[in-house]
């Protein structure tokens, strides 16, 4: 993946935890992400917001004050895997006047609503790099209010802009919610056309296991799988995954639990022994 040489192609999805008390990384978020790591695998870590106005849930880490910056620089330090950092971006929370401008330059059109997003892209590149920036789009996500009328071709706009940018690390794309096909849970595997317009590194995520992401890295339907709710239940996933054993199951009531330790950290390590 650009100038990062990974071991493997299982990648930890984003995932928000709400255990940055005060909106500052805490050490047991240094623990998490270390039970996690492999030697040259990529863990993306969880949405990060850049301005107190732009969180979504409680308790999640901050950028905007020195405190958060330097315990993040801590959390660096340490024997670390690749963790990529991802922003939660918002415009800043609006009034009457500024809603008119937001719309007039930031809605209506296919280059007006992908405006943001590029801007932001555009001033991250110049200040560090495109090697060094990759994005997670949910083109077809249905979330407080905010869907798009025509994913596929306000998506691949989007594609067309990061490609603009030569070596952007990577474009990462969850997949629509599952679906019931034959009495089945089923993947809708529709990213295809965005990772065929994509000139870089593909990152696919939504409902994968084991087999169904064997089997879309041979097809070449993506390079990279980000795993979620199986890759925090299963801190070895990727040994789990090489050795092909039976997973520790998720435990949803703990998702968004503020302790520092049950349903974060606790979830049991692979016992050598029974795998031999
Ligand atoms: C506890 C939890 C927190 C999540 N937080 C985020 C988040 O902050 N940002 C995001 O884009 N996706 C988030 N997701 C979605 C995951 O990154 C992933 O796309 C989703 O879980 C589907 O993948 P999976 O089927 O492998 O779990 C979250 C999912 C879970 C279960």
């Amino acid at each position: 993946m650009g100038r990062f040489e990974l071991s493997h192609r299982v990648v930890l999805a984003p995932l928000t935890r709400c255990r940055s008390y005060g909106n500052v990384p805490q050490p047991h978020a240094a623990l998490h992400y270390s039970q996690r790591a492999t030697k040259s695998g990529l863990l993306i870590a969880e949405a990060t917001s850049v301005s107190a106005t732009a969180q979504g849930f409680p308790d999640t880490p901050g950028i905007w004050t020195q405190q958060q910056s330097s315990s993040r620089m801590g959390m660096r330090r340490s024997p670390a895997p690749t963790i990529i950092y991802r922003l939660m971006l918002s415009p800043a929370r609006s009034t009457r006047s500024l809603d008119g401008f937001i719309q007039m330059r930031y809605g209506g059109s296919l280059e007006n609503r992908c405006r943001f997003a590029v801007e932001v892209i555009d001033a991250i590149v110049h200040e560090i790099g495109a090697d060094r920036v990759g994005i997670r789009l949910s083109p077809f996500t249905d979330y407080m209010d905010c869907f798009d009328s025509n994913p596929h071709v306000l998506d691949t706009y989007m594609v067309q802009q990061l490609n603009k940018h030569k070596e952007f690390l990577y474009c990462h794309m969850v997949e629509p919610h599952m679906t019931i096909v034959d009495g089945r849970m089923q993947i809708p595997h529709v990213l295809l056309p965005f990772r065929k317009a994509f000139n870089d590194t593909f990152i696919a995520a939504g409902g994968y296991d084991r087999e169904e992401g064997n089997k879309v890295v041979i097809d070449g339907y993506t390079d990279l799988i980000a795993y979620g709710r199986l890759f925090l239940a299963n801190l070895d996933f990727p040994k789990r995954f090489e050795l092909d054993v039976p997973l520790n199951k998720y435990d949803r009531s703990m998702f968004y639990m503020q302790d520092p330790i049950i349903g974060y950290t606790d979830y049991p390590f692979l016992d050598d022994s029974n795998t031999e």
